[in-house]
């Protein structure tokens, strides 16, 4: 519950702020209920390239949710607030995750070797991006 809480105070309350996070619920479009989020990194002081990370609730999973929710959030950071590069930060061993990337349309850039020191040990870190002028919105 601490980190819980520790999380919540380090997101920002303001949408779209120069280097912050903000969560984005998604809900079920009949149901309303919350079947997970996505964490947009909104980066540096010139906030024209953003991270982005998702989560869905298992129950949810291999059902396309993921792969909409992204599209529809990239289509409106490109779109309508012109941003100019999104990209995603993905562990190598996370299939589910590397093939939503690619089903959306990110491209792999790059494959760092033990560049991040996650829970006590160095792991690999898979980078995916796209560009505003490559992303065809449907
Ligand atoms: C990463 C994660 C969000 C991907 O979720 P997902 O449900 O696999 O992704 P999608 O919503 O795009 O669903 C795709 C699956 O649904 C199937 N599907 C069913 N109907 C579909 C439809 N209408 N449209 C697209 N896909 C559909 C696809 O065939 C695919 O199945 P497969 O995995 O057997 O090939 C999920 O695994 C997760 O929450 N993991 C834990 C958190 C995490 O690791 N996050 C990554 C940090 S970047």
């Amino acid at each position: 519950m601490e980190e819980v809480e520790s999380f919540i105070q380090r997101n920002t309350t303001e949408f779209n702020q120069p280097e912050s996070w903000y969560q984005l619920l998604i809900t079920d479009q009949e149901t309303k209920a919350v079947i997970g989020d996505i964490g947009i990194h909104f980066i540096g002081d010139e906030n024209v390239q953003v991270e982005l990370g998702i989560t869905l609730n298992t129950s949810f999973q291999g059902k396309g949710y993921a792969s909409e929710a992204l599209k529809g959030t990239i289509d409106f950071l490109f779109n309508d607030l012109q941003k100019h590069r999104i990209t995603a930060s993905v562990d190598p061993d996370n299939t589910a995750s590397l093939q939503l990337m690619q089903r959306i349309g990110l491209r792999k850039e790059g494959h760092f070797v033990k560049s991040l020191f996650w829970k006590n040990k160095w792991v690999d870190d898979i980078i995916y991006a796209v560009l505003r002028e490559e992303w065809v919105t449907e």
